[in-house]
């Protein structure tokens, strides 16, 4: 069942204030926004840090008509039926490794206990995607400022027809969506402001343990999520192991015939075979 607009714009509206409540005392200056269309809620952030903004903001988008995922791909929002949001924030903890992957610990455990984490950081469940992270930066001066994107399932998503020849017969086949309605319990019922409020404070919180402490914190809960430890893996570089779990800077550890090698390219695509 889809959401009508207006009613999906209220329910992402009603939440704002709660949230600006409970994430103002972390991050002096937040503030939340709610648009009922933008073209990417990374880009703009993007661009405002570039102009000179660098002040905490979420942005929260009913629907975004260039939305971006990684690896060049496109994201698709629909209206009422997906969680989009942004966090931009001014950041500069000593290593930047394996924030991404913090991030997708963050939401997969204010999400729900049985969402996993598909390296880097795909959230997961029972096989499916229900979400993903877009982590950017943008430097200016001696500050950095990080724009965290995310693009969640609310209600499942119907797969586009796939073409009779792959456009790219070396890429790896998507892997089917989910929406967080079919978690079912508890979850089946919360419209996207109330995921939006699950969370959104947890995810501030963790950045900031993240800024003092780095990625170290973080190594044994993505442990305890991680979709692919043990598996045999397919790398779209041609590459082929069993998955050992990821380095303390958040590399994948691929396990092959010639010893360990640790992945970090954000360039490759990696599906379990
Ligand atoms: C992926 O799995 O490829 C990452 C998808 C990230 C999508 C989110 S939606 C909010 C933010 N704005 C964007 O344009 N992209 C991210």
């Amino acid at each position: 069942m889809t959401n009508p607009p207006g009613a999906a714009l209220t329910a992402l509206t009603r939440q704002a204030e709660g949230l600006w409540q409970a994430v103002a005392p972390l991050l002096p200056g937040f503030s939340v926004e709610v648009l009922p269309s933008i073209d990417s809620t990374n880009t703009e952030l993007m661009r405002r840090a570039r102009a000179g903004d660098q002040a905490p903001t979420l942005l929260v988008a009913l629907e975004q008509t260039a939305g971006r995922g990684r690896r060049g791909k496109g994201w698709v929002s629909r209206q009422g039926d997906s969680l989009t949001f942004s966090l931009g924030l001014p950041l500069a903890p000593r290593d930047w490794s394996g924030l991404s992957l913090a991030v997708g610990v963050s939401l997969a455990e204010h999400l729900h206990q049985q969402v996993r984490l598909k390296w880097p950081n795909d959230l997961w469940w029972q096989e499916r995607k229900l979400g993903g992270i877009l982590v950017e930066t943008a430097s200016v001066g001696e500050r950095r400022y990080a724009v965290i994107g995310a693009g969640l399932n609310v209600a499942t998503p119907e797969l586009p027809p796939a073409p009779a020849v792959p456009d790219d017969a070396s890429a790896l086949a998507p892997v089917p969506p989910v929406g967080l309605r079919e978690l079912g319990g508890v979850a089946a019922a919360l419209d996207a402001g109330e995921w939006l409020a699950a969370v959104v404070p947890g995810l501030v919180r963790d950045l900031l343990v993240f800024e003092r402490e780095g990625f170290a914190p973080f190594a044994e809960r993505f442990a305890a999520r991680d979709a692919l430890a043990g598996r045999s893996l397919r790398l779209s570089d041609g590459r082929e192991g069993e998955a050992a779990g990821v380095g303390p800077d958040g590399a994948l550890l691929l396990r092959t015939a010639h010893g360990v090698e640790a992945v970090t390219s954000a360039e490759v695509s990696v599906r379990p075979c």
